[in-house]
């Protein structure tokens, strides 16, 4: 509402009359209202209360004047509904590099909404997902892709072509520490660990894959807090935690050195599905996608006139109100800016959301056209028709819009009603469906990652980022349990996690159908924060393993299921300790777990081993290895990742003067067959 001159009485109820006849936006009665409050004149009063009345007369009681005029606007290239009078109701295509927003609701009818939209598009759009909606549209819309999370092979740190690395680096820091709610500190340390990965990876020299991914940038940054352990790191610590909360969440998304060309998906129509992934996750990919585009576009310099590509998000605060307040001193633009460049390479945006109050006031500014659908909730309701500037009347009609209805504002036009068309979509594609009509997508090939001299040489020859000796718990984000909500086939896994430990995924799969159903039981239990899971590098080959979590093991006693633990640490330290044991018994030897504080004691005859499984090369390693020898063993075998870790531990040892005649050293590989003993 505009702001009301000073008045008085006489003028004062001229006002009330013209607020009240809703003729207010009629820039004629605001002249002479204003005219007649400033001037104090009752020959001007009374001309004013004239003009208003004959104003009122004229407008009927229709709040909605602009209805007809509206519907002869449209070109017909968008078709939303009917009005009342059964006019057709649109926007031209072009309007929505303008951008638009919907809200309304839980039913009111945003989804059909979009749904309409989307089929009649002649450009690509993406839609992001979290509740497993757009994936229906296949059936009407043959080329579109739905990629499901569990599917995605997407690596944040691969900058969009053109893209300067400092400033993608800087870009990314942004928006995970967002993202993870970090602070600058962090946002800063992380940004650095970034600019010396890629660094590590030559990348400077020469842009070209490998590039490193996410599990990398962590290794890189354990490795650094171990390096500095002393120092103050807290806010090191809160970024390894955040990374790793992340990379145990996201399953295998970001596992990839490459993963799946995203400046070519923007040719295509895309659902990015994100349900049931963690929140934090979600707020992530969906945000780095989205500067993704934005920062492609802008070194591309796509800059055209029209509407290029489509982006439609569901539930628009959960992107709108991250961005928000970004400053603009990291040189990454706020929101405000952001969608009004977004306007010129042609990008648009269709935001939906419930809460308009979540949105960012930019979001709410920055959308040309808005549609308030059904909106029970009085402060949703308020905030919507502040923004579209409803008058009195015109509020009160759209308080009573029923499912599927809406009133719509375009430009500098006036509102209108609209009754939606409602769009039927079957809701029937399955999980199979969708692995059936795109294996092609889901088994591309991703080449594996991969990891330079460089990089190797400084995380010092770690084999994975599981080189602790013991469990760090990495609870930063509590699971909302509801703990016997587990599917039968997530039972079956966990069950069988715990009857064969050591069994690797791959190898698990078998207990289902197919691997996309196998896929989604291990990640409902990695969600659940049941198990989690570990990399084991035998020789050249990686498998996963499943590892009990704390929450896993309560869950299971609950369950009055008995899980015993033989071996102690990680499960990687834990494979290889059974790993050994059963070597030596193969060997000929009795041998056993977690004797005399031994990982393995082995003994033949008067002979008697002590085998540690050194998983790094760190001081506690060389304390375990000491400790032995000193209980008087005949001889120490320290068994390690690889030569690497060896040296290092060798140089150690023989700094601080070990006996060293009882001391030998093995790699993990010289376990994975029975020839061991020299
Ligand atoms: N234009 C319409 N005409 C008639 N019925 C409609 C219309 N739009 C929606 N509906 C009905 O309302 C139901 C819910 O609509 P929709 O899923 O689009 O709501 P929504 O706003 O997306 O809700 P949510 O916020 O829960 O996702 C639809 O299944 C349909 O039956
Ligand atoms: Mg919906």
């Amino acid at each position: 509402m505009a702001e009301s001159p000073r008045r008085s009485d006489e003028s004062e109820s001229v006002y009330r009359l013209a607020e009240r006849a809703d003729v207010l936006d009629d820039p004629a009665v605001r002249r002479v209202v204003t005219a007649a409050a400033a001037s104090d004149d009752p020959w001007l009063q009374q001309q004013a209360k004239q003009i208003v009345v004959a104003k009122a007369v004229a407008q009927d009681a229709d709040p909605f004047p602009d209805t007809d005029s509206a519907t002869t606007r449209n070109d017909g290239q968008l078709e939303f509904g009917v009005t009342k009078t059964g006019g057709r109701v649109g926007l031209p295509e072009d309007a929505l590099t303008k951008h638009m927003l919907v809200v309304g609701q839980s039913g009111a009818g945003k989804t059909t909404l979009f749904y309409n939209v989307m089929q009649q598009l002649s450009v690509p759009f993406w839609a992001f997902d979290l509740k497993r909606d757009y994936r229906h549209l296949i059936t009407e819309l043959g080329d579109l892709i739905v990629l499901p999370w569990q599917q995605l092979k997407f690596n944040p740190l691969v900058p969009p072509q053109g893209v300067d690395l400092r400033r993608w680096a800087q870009v990314f820091s942004e928006i995970f520490s967002h993202a993870t709610a970090l602070l600058s500190g962090s946002k800063n340390y992380l940004m650095k660990q970034l600019i010396e990965l890629y660094r590590l990876y030559g990348l400077f020299d020469q842009r070209e894959p490998p590039y490193p991914s996410v599990f990398e940038l962590q290794q890189l940054m354990e490795r650094d807090k171990i390096n500095y352990m002393r120092k103050s790191s807290t806010y090191r610590d809160t970024v390894v935690n955040r990374v790793e909360a992340m990379t145990l969440t996201a399953g295998s998304i970001f596992d990839c050195s490459q993963g799946i060309p995203i400046e070519a998906l923007l040719d295509r129509n895309v659902v990015f599905e994100f349900d049931g992934l963690a929140r934090d996750t979600q707020n992530f990919v969906m945000e780095i996608l989205f500067a993704f585009v934005f920062e492609y576009r802008l070194a591309q310099q796509h800059r055209d006139t029209g509407l290029h590509h489509v982006f439609f998000l569901d539930e628009g605060k959960r992107v709108f109100s991250v961005y928000k307040e970004r400053q603009d001193a990291a040189g990454i633009p706020a929101i405000d800016e952001l969608t009004a460049k977004m306007r010129e390479f042609g990008e648009g945006l269709v935001v939906a959301d419930q809460e308009a109050s979540k949105l960012t006031d930019s979001i709410k500014a920055n959308t040309d056209t808005k549609l308030l659908l059904a909106t029970g909730d009085r402060q949703q309701f308020q905030e919507m028709t502040a923004a579209m500037q409803l008058s009195e009347r015109q509020r009160a009609v759209a308080e009573t819009l029923d499912v599927g209805q809406a009133v719509m504002q375009t430009g500098g036009h006036d509102p209108i009603p609209v009754v939606l068309d409602d769009v039927e979509v079957a809701k029937t594609v399955s999980d199979v469906d969708l692995w059936m009509r795109q294996k092609a997508w889901f088994h591309a090939p991703v080449p594996d990652r991969e990891q330079p001299a460089a990089f190797i040489e400084a995380v010092g020859g770690h084999v994975e980022s599981d080189d602790a000796d013991e469990d760090e718990e990495t609870t930063t984000e509590e699971q909302d349990g509801d703990e016997s909500g587990l599917s039968a086939g997530a039972e079956t896994m966990l069950k069988d996690v715990v009857e064969n430990p050591f069994k690797p995924v791959t190898d698990r799969y078998e207990l289902f159908d197919n691997d996309y159903k196998a896929n989604q039981v291990k990640t409902e239990l990695v969600e659940a924060d049941l198990v989690r899971e570990r990399t084991l590098k035998t020789g050249s080959v990686r498998q996963k393993l499943l590892e009990l979590t704390e929450q896993g093991r309560d869950w299971l006693a609950d369950q009055e299921i008995d899980v015993e633990r033989k071996g102690r640490g990680s499960i990687i330290h834990r494979y290889w300790q059974h790993q050994v044991r059963d070597t030596f018994e193969l060997a000929g030897w009795t041998a056993e777990l977690e004797q005399l504080d031994a990982d393995v004691y082995a003994k033949q005859g008067g002979d008697e081993i002590a085998v540690e499984i050194a998983m790094g090369d760190n001081d506690r390693e060389v304390e375990h290895a000491k400790q032995r020898l000193e209980q008087g063993f005949d001889k120490v075998l320290v068994v390690c990742p690889n030569q690497e870790v060896i040296n290092t531990l060798e140089e150690k040892m023989e700094e601080q003067g070990v006996a060293m005649e009882r001391l030998r050293f093995r790699r993990f590989r010289d376990f994975n067959d029975t020839e061991i003993f020299s």
